[in-house]
C-alpha cells in the first residue's frame, strides 16, 4: 500500500488541447480532435507495453455539450467513425473497451458503437480501455445514489462505490492532465480521492510514449500515504497493519 509500484495500475488521463493544438496550425478545432484519436491509439499501445492494467479516458464531458453545435457533432462522429475503425486493432493488443458515461443522451448510431466495441473485445484481458464520453464526476454520483435509493439500499461508501461507473475497476493510481490546466473539470470526483496528480503544458495531440514514461517515472517517486505519516509508510514498521 504505501511505496507505489513503479508502474501505476490504473492510469487516467484528462486529453486536454486538442482545440489549441488545431488553432495553433490554423486548421478547425476538430482536426486536433482527429490528431488526439492517434495519439490515444499511440498511448493505449505504450500502456499496453509497460505494464498498465487500467486506462480510463476523458474523451467527452457532461459539460462539453455547451460548445458550438458543429463542434459537438464533429465529436459524435468522430467517436463512431474511430470505434469502427480501431476496434480490429484494439482487439489484437488484447484491449477490452468499457464506455463510461450517461448512454442515455447519445445518439442511436454512437450507442450501438460502443456496445458493438464492448462486446466485441469482452474477453480482451491485457488492458481495460474505460472511455469516459458524456460522463461527469457529478453525474457518477448522483447516478450511483439514485440506483440505490430506487432499490431501498443503504448509502453508504461501498455501496456507492459498487453503483459507480468504475467499479469494475480498482481507483486510479495516477489522474495525467495535459494542456496545461490545473483543473479536475469534473472528472472522477470520487475515484481519484488518492489519485497522484500530474499536470503537464503538453497539449493532447503532443502526448506520445516518451511523455507517458515522464508521467510514470515522477509518479514512481512519490510517497502515497493515504493519510498516514511518512515514517508509518517508509519507518521500520513498515508493513505492520496501523490500528
Ligand atoms: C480536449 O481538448 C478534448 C475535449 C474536451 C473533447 P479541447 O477541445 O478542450 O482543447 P482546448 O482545451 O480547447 O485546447
Ligand atoms: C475536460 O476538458 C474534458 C475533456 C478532456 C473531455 P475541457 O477542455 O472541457 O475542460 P475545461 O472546460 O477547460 O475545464
Ligand atoms: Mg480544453
Amino acid at each position: 500500500m504505501s511505496a507505489p509500484r513503479a508502474i501505476p495500475h490504473h492510469i487516467a488521463i484528462v486529453m486536454d488541447g486538442n482545440g489549441r493544438w488545431a488553432t495553433r496550425r490554423y486548421l478547425p478545432r476538430v482536426a486536433g480532435h482527429k490528431k488526439g484519436v492517434d495519439a490515444l491509439r499511440n498511448c493505449v499501445r505504450h500502456c499496453g507495453d509497460v505494464g498498465v492494467k487500467v486506462l480510463t479516458v476523458f474523451a467527452f464531458s457532461s459539460e462539453n455539450w455547451n460548445r458550438p453545435p458543429e463542434e459537438v457533432s464533429g465529436l459524435m462522429e468522430l467517436l463512431a467513425v474511430a470505434l469502427a475503425r480501431e476496434v480490429p486493432q484494439l482487439q489484437s493488443e488484447g484491449v477490452r473497451i468499457h464506455f463510461v458515461g450517461d448512454r442515455s443522451g447519445l445518439s442511436e448510431k454512437v450507442r450501438n458503437g460502443l456496445a458493438h466495441a464492448e462486446a466485441v473485445t469482452a474477453a480482451n484481458q491485457r488492458l481495460v480501455l474505460n472511455i469516459c464520453f458524456n460522463y461527469g464526476g457529478r453525474w457518477d454520483i448522483a447516478q450511483a445514489a439514485a440506483r440505490l435509493a430506487a432499490r431501498g439500499e443503504a448509502i453508504t461508501e461501498l455501496s456507492l462505490n459498487r453503483a459507480m461507473a468504475l467499479a469494475h475497476v480498482p481507483d486510479p493510481d495516477l489522474v495525467i492532465r495535459t494542456g496545461g490546466e490545473m483543473r479536475i473539470s469534473n472528472f472522477l470526483l470520487w475515484q481519484g480521492a488518492y489519485s497522484e496528480l500530474y499536470f503537464t503544458d503538453k497539449l493532447w495531440p503532443e502526448f506520445d510514449a516518451a511523455a507517458l514514461d515522464a508521467a510514470i517515472a515522477d509518479y514512481a517517486k512519490r510517497e502515497r500515504r493515504f493519510g498516514r505519516t511518512s515514517e508509518q509508510v517508509t519507518g521500520p514498521g513498515h508493513g505492520r497493519k496501523v490500528a
